[in-house]
């Protein structure tokens, strides 16, 4: 009987062994079984619709290649994550660039790769974009990011469609209105219509509701004052998943049936066509697609408080513990069959006491060289990693049908020095 921890056929302590840990380890089935959800639930289901993947949880070259060959765009939010996507052949024009403060290189880069839509996240890039657009005689298709001014329930650090937000044009009706005017007269751009996202690791679905009905009465005034089509309406990301406990994460649909029903039920009302409705996934798709492998070392005992087990990862490879108090499930992968007769917390090397992974983890009785899988580490770990106390950042191994195949590269010492320069004094 396999004693090991098996990942999509894979042994896990065999993928430790063989690349070594701490180890980002990603399934190419669970991301695409996520995909096919998206389109069973979703695109086949409604007309007029889009799902564009929120590529700040997980990119890779990689990546960008499953999500094209599975019909989804792509949400990127930097220069750099719009180059792996030109380096991937990606077809810009299923590009969304977002960003709350894009410079004006990041903006040409956008309209010279000729990326689909660009994202208005504040007044003034208007007028970066339509300054850039025409001295490069190419018309932009744009949305522009409102405030919806709704508070998500997820920690505040992932909260974004509150009022007090830095993201998006804040709904102040007369400004926006005006804005609204002299855009729908710029002959560079061409005002699509809205967008909006309440928060991340979102669990309500009637929370959008709320969104979808400012956004529609907005739409019923500007067509009325201005004759404004809107004819799309991107509606974010944020769909959460349960990252432990026995509770299973939505379907697709738990989110997207009730967004359909509210805009058909609201731009109905407002006797409106229903725009192109545009939704934006990230952790939904790929988080509980990755799994991250480590070795424990130091194990130590304190009596009467608590036995912390050293694993040789941690912060730098996934801050979201240190940063949100995220949650995680994990296993001892060597020793799935045995009683768990322990609890452990499961500390990261770093220099650092709020660099615990795992507080009170059951777990059997340990021993160094124990490997950890942690689960569902897919979204926003490997993205991101840090460089903190000169840790090299893990590799990322890609899980297929019958074959693994590394899509990053373990680094090593010499990659943490690549872009130090030494001053001549100093030589
Ligand atoms: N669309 C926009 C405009 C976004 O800002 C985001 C996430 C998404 C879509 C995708 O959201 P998702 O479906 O993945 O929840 N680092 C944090 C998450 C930050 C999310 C930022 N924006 C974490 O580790 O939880």
């Amino acid at each position: 009987m396999n004693t090991h921890f098996s990942f999509q056929g894979f042994d896990t302590v065999d993928l430790a062994k063989k690349y070594g840990t701490p180890l980002y380890v990603v399934s190419e089935d669970l991301i695409r079984e996520k995909c096919r959800a998206v389109h069973e639930s979703f695109l086949d289901l409604y007309p007029n619709t889009e799902a564009v993947y929120a590529s700040k949880a997980f990119l890779t070259k990689a990546m960008c290649k499953i999500i094209e060959s599975e019909g989804l765009g792509l949400d990127v939010v930097s220069g750099g994550e719009l180059f792996i996507a030109k380096e991937a052949d990606f077809p810009m024009g299923k590009v969304i660039f977002h960003g709350n403060n894009k410079s004006l290189e990041e903006l040409e880069m956008a309209i010279d790769y000729g990326v689909g839509r660009i994202v208005v996240d504040f007044e003034e890039e208007v007028n970066l974009i339509e300054y850039l657009a025409k001295a490069k005689e190419k018309r932009v298709n744009c949305l522009f990011r409102i405030t919806p001014a709704i508070e998500g329930k997820t920690h505040k650090y992932i909260m974004t469609g509150q009022k007090d937000s830095k993201f998006g044009i804040p709904l102040e009706l007369d400004s926006l209105k005006a804005l609204v005017e002299s855009t729908l007269k710029s002959p560079w751009i061409t005002l699509l219509g809205f967008h909006f996202h309440i928060g991340s690791q979102l669990f309500e679905n009637h929370i959008y509701d709320g969104a979808i009905q400012t956004i529609g009465r907005l739409a019923k005034e500007l067509k009325m004052d201005q004759g404004m089509e809107l004819q799309e309406l991107n509606v974010g990301g944020g769909f959460g998943i349960q990252y432990r406990g026995d509770e299973k994460t939505k379907s697709i649909s738990f989110f997207t049936e009730l967004i359909m029903e509210s805009v058909t039920k609201v731009f109905g009302g407002f006797e409106l066509p229903v725009p192109k409705i545009i939704i934006e996934p990230g952790r939904w798709i790929v988080g509980e697609a990755g799994i991250t492998l480590y070795t424990i070392g130091a194990i130590k005992k304190i009596p009467g408080i608590r036995t912390y087990a050293s694993i040789d990862g941690g912060f730098p490879d996934n801050p979201r513990p240190a940063l949100y108090g995220a949650k995680y499930d994990a296993l001892i992968a060597n020793k799935v069959l045995e009683e768990k007769v322990d609890v452990a917390t499961i500390a990261g090397k770093c220099c650092e006491s709020g660099d615990i992974l795992i507080w009170d983890l059951e777990v059997p009785t340990l021993d160094s060289g124990d490997i950890l899988a942690v689960k569902n580490t897919g979204a926003y770990n490997y993205s991101m990693a840090s460089h903190y106390n000169k840790i090299p950042k893990p590799g990322v191994l890609l899980l297929s049908a019958k074959e693994a195949n590394i899509i990053v590269k373990r680094e090593n010492y010499r990659d943490l020095i690549q872009n130090e320069e030494m001053p001549g004094h100093l030589k």
